[in-house]
């Protein structure tokens, strides 16, 4: 049986995973950021080898993007030392690790879906971390290391996109939305599901991209929410129903640039005879229970 060490087990997807992984009957360890704190480089070595796993999946991290404009350095400790202590620790002992990452490796001015070998290019401090982790953990685990990058996040644990629109949703607001930023809404449960697809497989190391197929707006992406919340409701279908109002990117300034278009190629799953996640508007109709009950 694999044996698994989570790291940053109370965030959105450490939760997810973890959750999956006691449903599968799985032998596994959760660390949160009061167990490990994966900048010592010291105490991720001691807890690596104290718990000699298979498999580490990294889910510490900061991700707070506008935030990290200002604080590079403390980001980068979390986002780029941190994964390196614990590639070093796994090198040391044969696991193999997975780290996630994201979408903001890439500048976000393309018109195509980003290959997972397509030149990063970071349009800020957050995907400067972040591309700095997966920089580390490649060279020390050429062969055993995984990068899961991922996009437009959100689950039943944690703040996220899904659950502010639906706080806005039951207070009767309609909100404006952001319409010309396009990307991939993506399930913490998917991703989870991705990565014990992955490490139950024999895909070489390397850069998976775990968002669902397809594309929409952040706006498009609001509509959804707003419907599926009205359609749980049963708002009777006379009443005017309550919608989102498109904005311009301009029209919503944020300190951190965000891409304006996060889609990301899946080419990789295939090659390694494991299918991608599915289309996002399916995956947000089987999320929406769990994550609007949470
Ligand atoms: N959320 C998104 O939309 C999104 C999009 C693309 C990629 N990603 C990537 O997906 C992964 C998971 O993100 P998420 O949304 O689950 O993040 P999250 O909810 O913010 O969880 C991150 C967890 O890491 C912990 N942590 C922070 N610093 C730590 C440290 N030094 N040592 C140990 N733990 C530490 C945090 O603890 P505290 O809360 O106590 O600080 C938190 O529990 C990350 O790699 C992220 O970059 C996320």
């Amino acid at each position: 049986m694999t044996r698994w060490l989570v790291t940053g087990a109370a965030g959105m997807l450490g939760r997810d995973l973890t959750a999956l992984l006691a449903a599968r009957g799985e032998e596994y360890t959760a660390l949160t950021r009061a167990d490990l704190d994966i900048t010592d480089g010291a105490a991720a070595a001691a807890a690596v080898a104290a718990v000699k796993p298979d498999v580490v999946v990294n889910c510490a991290a900061w991700t707070a993007v506008d935030a990290a404009e200002e604080h590079e350095a403390q980001a980068l400790s979390i986002n780029g030392h941190g994964p390196a202590n614990l590639a070093a620790a796994c090198a040391a002992l044969g696991a193999v690790l997975v780290h996630p990452s994201t979408d903001y490796v890439f500048h976000g001015d393309a018109s195509a879906p980003y290959a997972e070998d397509a030149a990063p290019a970071p349009a800020g401090a957050y995907g400067r971390t972040k591309l700095a982790g997966e920089r580390a953990v490649l060279a020390a685990l050429p062969d055993a290391g995984y990068i899961v990058r991922t996009a437009w996040l959100y689950g039943a644990h944690g703040k996220n996109f899904v659950k502010t629109m639906l706080r806005l949703a039951r207070g009767g607001v309609a909100p404006g939305v952001v319409a010309d930023q396009y990307g991939q809404p993506t399930w913490t449960a998917d991703v989870a599901a991705k990565i014990c697809d992955l490490v139950g497989s024999a895909a070489p190391a390397g850069i998976y991209h775990a968002t669902s197929s397809g594309q929409t707006t952040w706006f498009g992406f609001a509509e959804e929410i707003f419907r599926l919340h009205q359609a749980m409701e049963n708002h009777d279908a006379e009443r005017m129903p309550l919608i989102p109002r498109p904005l311009t990117t301009a029209e919503y300034p944020t300190p951190a640039k965000r891409p304006a278009y996060s889609v990301l190629g899946h080419a990789a799953w295939h090659t390694a005879g494991i299918a991608p996640i599915g289309d996002w508007r399916d995956a947000l109709h089987r999320a929406f229970p769990a994550v609007a009950d949470a």
